[in-house]
């Protein structure tokens, strides 16, 4: 009898996590399979609060060697927008959103040589910074869509055209490249996600 009303607290102290984690997976993969590219928004601010969560989940990607080569301009003022991004030819969706975030990368390292850790710092080029990058641009976009926003990534790395009124007008350093812009704002549509799930693409074992 003993054993039965043990097992029977146990199931029921335990049953309510395994629902909570069950619930938690499927918020997560629904954020996933939901998220899309919105280019066109309301005139509804998004908080600045909400700007800083979506930075500290843009942080929060994965990095080769920890490195963390990120660094983000953000910007509300649309009146420097056709100085910024002339040559882009996305203006329409950037003027149209709540704020602009421009994914920076530094795309070089400072440490100490591997072989002698105490001597002073060397700079040598990052192979994989466009790695990190996206996977930051993927968080900023996840977290995006958790809060109800709509976002797209938009090129601008490797395009000189794109790139070199970024530079100049935001007064980047020599080392950092503007390797995406993400305009965001509240949607002004219900747009849906494409479907790519594609068995086809999958080999198991060998192509
Ligand atoms: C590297 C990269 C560059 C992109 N550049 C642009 C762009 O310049 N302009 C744009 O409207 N969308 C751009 N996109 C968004 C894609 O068009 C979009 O992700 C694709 O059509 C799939 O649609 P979905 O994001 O709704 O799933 C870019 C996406 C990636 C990953």
């Amino acid at each position: 009898m003993k054993k039965i009303v043990l097992a029977l607290v146990l199931f029921s102290l335990l049953a309510p996590c395994a629902y909570a984690q069950k619930k938690e997976t499927k918020a997560v993969l629904n954020n996933i399979h939901q998220r899309k590219s919105v280019r066109t928004y309301s005139d509804k601010k998004v908080p600045d609060e909400i700007v800083t969560e979506l930075l500290k989940a843009a942080m929060a990607a994965p990095t080769g060697m920890n490195i963390q080569p990120w660094y983000f301009v953000v910007l509300r003022d649309t009146s420097q927008y056709d100085r910024i991004f002339a040559g882009n030819g996305n203006m329409k969706k950037f003027k149209e959103s709540s704020v602009v975030i421009v994914l920076c990368a530094d795309t070089t390292v400072t440490r100490p040589p591997r072989e002698n850790p105490n001597a002073p710092a060397v700079t040598s080029p990052n192979a994989i910074w466009r790695d990190d990058m996206g996977a930051c641009t993927e968080n900023l976009l996840l977290a995006a869509e958790a809060y109800g926003l709509g976002a797209c990534w938009t090129a601008c790395y490797p395009f000189a055209r794109t790139m070199e009124p970024v530079k100049r007008e935001l007064g980047l350093p020599a080392n950092v490249v503007p390797y995406c812009v993400v305009p965001i704002g509240y949607p002004r549509l219900d747009e849906k996600p494409k479907d790519k799930w594609k068995p086809e693409k999958i080999h198991y074992g060998r192509w």
